[in-house]
């Protein structure tokens, strides 16, 4: 898999010094400080659905996923109380537990330090790092069995492609004992899509703009943030929410690091997220072009969401495991 190491700079120059109709920054630099607290609260909206319909799935079904493994590895930790709900599962079935969460956010690892207090039957090993280091994290803890989870829909960012070659990669590192289990925002209607990236109280809207706060803060910028709009639109053929900051005036942003001037046309648009939802088949197709088997898989009562166990092929267990669940 590639991993983008690059800083906010580089993606800001290389990213807005793009043509006009073709400027990104990358969704991984949401997640500074203010960002991160940011989507705690996107996590909490009536509108936004995906965190607590997961947490259904895991509140139900935790110990089936963590019952053969003691180490638990959580790649994007995300929010402390999915890992709460998984380490306590693991304490029921094992003496000891090691719980590795693995972040981009320091302030995401920071929320899931509590853990380490409240059993003592737990390491937490928290790694800062994107999903390479959370790739060698996978390599490195022998123990005999793990489970690697990767929830909140975070497959959500990345192309139907890449996504495949992430699992692969993953399970790549897996012994036959190991197992995935990912987290998935099915298709749905678009009004339903369309309100969890536009809730009413503009949480979503601040999360997207603090990325120009962010360039603001650390490279100098002197993004207007009034001139700027949040806008996600659902696009149903592709299946993916598309995010963008949207200049509402002809305007000019200067960077001091590096020193830069950008122009924006009124009604130009900076795609900042891409968040692919997936059907069942299109699921297949995933673990099909990873070459894994798909295990048991869980849904909450309205089937808005899917938690998945992603294996690597195992001829003999294949037809039981397609029934369970
Ligand atoms: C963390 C990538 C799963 O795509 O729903 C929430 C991020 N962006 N609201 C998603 C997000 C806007 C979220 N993921």
């Amino acid at each position: 898999m590639q991993e983008s190491r690059t800083t906010l700079a580089d993606e800001v120059e290389r990213g807005l010094g793009a043509a006009p109709d073709s400027q990104t920054l990358p969704c991984r630099f949401f997640y500074d400080e203010v960002g991160t607290l940011l989507f705690e609260e996107i996590c909490e909206l009536d509108e936004y659905y995906p965190t607590r319909s997961e947490l259904q799935i895991i509140d139900n079904h935790a110990d089936e996923m963590v019952r053969h493994a003691s180490t638990v590895i959580e790649l994007g930790s995300g929010s402390a109380r999915k890992a709460r709900i998984l380490v306590d599962a693991a304490l029921r079935g094992h003496e000891t537990v090691d719980y590795l969460p693995v972040d981009i956010s320091r302030k995401a690892l920071e929320l899931c330090r509590p853990l380490c207090d409240e059993f003592d039957r737990v390491t937490v090993t928290a790694i800062h790092g994107e999903y390479g280091p959370g790739l060698d994290t996978v390599r490195e803890v022998t123990q005999e069995a793990r489970s690697v989870f990767w929830l909140g829909g975070s497959i959500g960012n990345m192309d139907r492609r890449m996504a495949a070659n992430f699992l692969s990669s993953v399970a790549g590192e897996f012994n036959d004992r190991d197992r995935l289990f990912v987290g998935i925002d099915l298709r749905k209607d678009q009004e339903t899509l369309h309100r969890a990236y536009n809730d009413r109280s503009g949480v979503t809207a601040a999360f997207n703009l603090n990325l120009l706060s962010r360039i603001n803060r650390e490279l100098g910028g002197s993004f207007d943030l009034d001139q700027f709009r949040h806008v996600a639109v659902y696009d149903d053929d592709i299946g993916r929410i598309e995010m963008y900051l949207e200049s509402t005036a002809d305007q000019t942003v200067d960077l001091e690091t590096p020193p830069r001037t950008f122009r924006f046309a009124a009604g130009q648009r900076i795609c900042t997220e891409y968040s692919y939802k997936y059907s069942l088949r299109e699921i297949e197709t995933l673990a099909a072009n990873a070459s894994l088997e798909i295990g048991r898989r869980w849904f909450d009562n309205e089937r808005r969401f899917t938690i998945h166990e992603f294996q690597r092929p195992q001829p003999e267990r294949c037809v039981e495991s397609r029934n369970a669940g």
